[in-house]
């Protein structure tokens, strides 16, 4: 079986749906955060699927670990932290983000997208280099804007497409 990580910091839904869609096909190693009081944390333990506390310096730390899980793919799923240039190009490694990049790089990329000018929006897996969203493209899911729709509206649909689509983009880098 194929062996990643998932790299998070949050709420973990994308994570949580990636252990559900792909648990059976892929072996998910570990789950590394870099905030211990993450809410994914919660969705590790009811999945029994370890998880890793990062120290605030974590750069060394990271590698060694991800260098010893013998892994194919580092799967970032709302993972805050840029990554060490020597660990992007040592690992491949995955991200998704919630904007059709590369509009809107970095931070609050949902509220920029929503008060911006374009009649639409979506979302972007690409591969990671060492910039901030600036790696390949590998799939953009786009939606419509709706008039009057709220920004909580426009948001829950933009998350929708995440849940929809990332599982699917790493199973097919994973040829599984
Ligand atoms: C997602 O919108 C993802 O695109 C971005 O961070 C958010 C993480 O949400 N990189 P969650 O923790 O998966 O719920």
């Amino acid at each position: 079986m194929k062996r990643i990580v998932i790299l998070f910091s949050g709420r973990g839904s994308n994570m949580q749906k990636l252990i559900e869609n792909l648990s059976d096909r892929v072996d998910i190693v570990k789950c590394i955060t870099d905030k211990k009081d993450a809410k994914g944390l919660e969705i590790c333990k009811n999945h029994s699927i370890e998880s890793h506390i990062l120290s605030s310096d974590f750069q060394k730390e990271l590698i060694e670990l991800v260098d010893s899980l013998n892994i194919d793919l580092v799967v970032c799923a709302g993972f805050m932290r840029i990554l060490p240039k020597e660990f992007v190009e040592r690992f491949k490694c995955v991200n998704i983000h919630p904007s059709l990049l590369p509009r809107h790089q970095g931070l609050n990329a949902i509220k920029r997208s929503y008060n911006d000018d374009f009649n639409d929006a979506g979302i972007t897996i690409h591969y990671v280099d060492e910039g901030v969203d600036t790696g390949k493209v590998i799939a953009q899911y786009k939606i419509d804007k709706i008039k009057d729709e709220t920004i909580e509206e426009f948001e829950d649909r933009i998350h929708s497409l995440e849940h929809k689509y990332y599982s699917e983009a790493v199973s097919k880098i994973l040829n599984i």
